[in-house]
């Protein structure tokens, strides 16, 4: 055991123990109005703050071997006249249902969940579950909860109560995928200025199939194009620019047989290769123009990214990248991870340039940091500041989130929120304050883990002051495991 599992890290300003208990199942549905609030709720703030993450972390008892495995658990936090409402629920997909009724994990996890009895029980079993827990968006009169390798499922916004299985009126087909990671362009060139939403699949394989939806405000499917490229892709996320989808293909190499054989979850079979450079492919967001770019850059990482913008003859891309991929071990606990032993996600600005085709790339922010958001109406053009959650302090190595970062670029200036040493961070979310001017008018939603009291609040932030006390911080009566993604809907739900 290593030496920070049992105390208390001065360095890092976190408990290890406390840091774990945000890795508890949280099985209890509920729905309340809040009414432990410190600070006061801005009465303008009106609207559905949704989130996704794994709700689950075992099965009557049996752990699952990461949390990316954990059934998806949808919470909404309604607000309207200075009052918020919270509710959570599970995403009843079939395989949450059957294995509440039996009990006992009955399918394999992408990343190393295996169902009990060893590899003889579980070779050949490619069967995974579609567990929709890594992101919630509302979009053409759906609140979708979505995970990449699957298709979305729909649920009642106001009850959280599952629907089912969408197929987006028939722009998916039964096994379709579609990832977790849609962007909203604010006002899209190609269809007059309105907004539509941009999002991708990919079929991985020696080549790997993306392809590329662009839909409507009302659900319709404005755009469809797919392309072929070489190798095979592991793609979380990706950017895009009023002319461009860009997508950054890890330089990772997949082998199957372990995954076949029982031994690993498919996550655990993808190998990082440190040698090979990282390709960056720009896809034409118009489907006329069938010119498909590819740059190379040196090895690293990357999840998430920012934002990207053109400027001229240049395409800039802001990402989170490792330099090495944290690799999904098959004997390990994701809860003794060694943080000091593990690269930090860093945020870089990598420059294309379409003329010659090279790519110069910069370190922006060098604290390990994680969920980045902006105001959304920069996404895909030039902006000035990026709210992301970090690292209490930058000690060039991996550690929790336990604060809200806001980076200026224009003066370089940089606004810490922390919330350590007991608390930790989930992905902040922008939302701009009605009529605001100024790009950072408006308050950053996070909900924070507070190990001490083993609960979850979700702060409101100022954008402006993000330094200063929270404008309110609202404490649940109970915890939620660490999330993952989720949006603003500009609707109270309750
Ligand atoms: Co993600």
């Amino acid at each position: 055991m290593n030496k920070a599992i049992t105390e208390f890290d001065k360095n890092q300003s976190y408990y290890v123990q406390e840091w774990q208990r945000g890795y508890e199942s949280q099985p209890k549905e509920q729905e309340y109005y809040i009414e432990d609030i410190e600070g006061k709720i801005p009465p303008e703030l009106e609207g559905t703050l949704f989130r996704n993450g794994p709700g689950l972390l075992d099965i009557a008892g049996t752990p699952i071997h990461h949390p990316f495995d954990g059934d998806g658990m949808i919470c909404s936090f309604s607000f309207k006249d200075g009052k918020a409402h919270f509710r959570n629920r599970f995403v009843r997909t079939e395989y949450y249902l059957q294995e509440q009724e039996a009990q006992k994990i009955l399918y394999r996890g992408v990343f190393g969940t295996q169902k009990p009895g060893g590899w003889l029980n579980n070779i050949f079993d490619i069967k995974l579950k579609n567990i929709a827990n890594t992101n919630v968006i509302y979009w053409g009169d759906k609140l979708l909860a979505l995970w990449e390798a699957a298709e979305p499922h729909s649920l009642n916004p106001h009850t959280l109560e599952t629907i089912g299985i969408d197929y987006l009126d028939g722009i998916l087909q039964p096994g379709d995928a579609f990832s977790a990671h849609p962007w909203v362009d604010p006002s899209c060139e190609l269809d007059g200025g309105q907004p539509c939403l941009v999002n991708f699949s990919v079929e991985p394989g020696l080549s790997s199939k993306i392809t590329i939806f662009e839909i409507a405000p009302d659900g319709k499917l404005l755009r469809r194009h797919s392309h072929i490229i070489p190798g095979f892709s592991f793609i979380h996320d990706f950017a895009i620019t009023p002319n461009y989808c860009i997508f950054f293909q890890n330089p990772v190499n997949f082998n199957p047989f372990p995954f076949l054989l029982g031994l690993r979850g498919a996550g655990e079979c993808v190998e990082f290769q440190p040698n090979k450079p990282t390709r960056v492919v720009l896809i034409p967001r118009d489907p006329k123009n069938k010119e498909v770019k590819t740059f190379s850059v040196e090895s690293g990482f990357v999840f998430h990214h920012a934002n990207a913008f053109e400027v001229e003859n240049k395409v800039c891309i802001d990402s989170i990248a490792y330099p090495s991929l944290p690799q999904v071990q098959p004997d390990a606990n994701y809860k003794e991870v060694d943080f000091d032993n593990l690269d930090p996600g860093q945020l870089w600005r990598f420059t294309l340039n379409l003329a010659d085709g090279s790519v110069a790339r910069k370190l922006v922010e060098s604290s390990c940091c994680e969920f980045p958001t902006l105001n959304p109406d920069k996404v895909g053009r030039e902006y000035r500041y990026l709210f992301i959650g970090a690292a209490h302090k930058d000690t060039g190595r991996n550690g929790p989130l336990q604060a809200i970062l806001k980076l200026d670029f224009e003066t370089g200036e940089r606004q810490l929120h922390s919330f350590a040493p007991h608390g930790y961070v989930s992905e902040p979310i922008f939302v701009p304050k009605p009529n605001a001017v100024a790009e950072d008018e408006g308050w950053v939603l996070t909900l924070v883990y507070d190990g001490k009291n083993h609960r979850s609040s979700l702060a409101i932030l100022d954008g402006q002051n993000l330094a200063v006390e929270a404008v309110a911080l609202l404490h649940l009566k109970h915890h939620i495991p660490y999330g993952l993604h989720g949006s603003w809907h500009s609707v109270a739900v309750a």
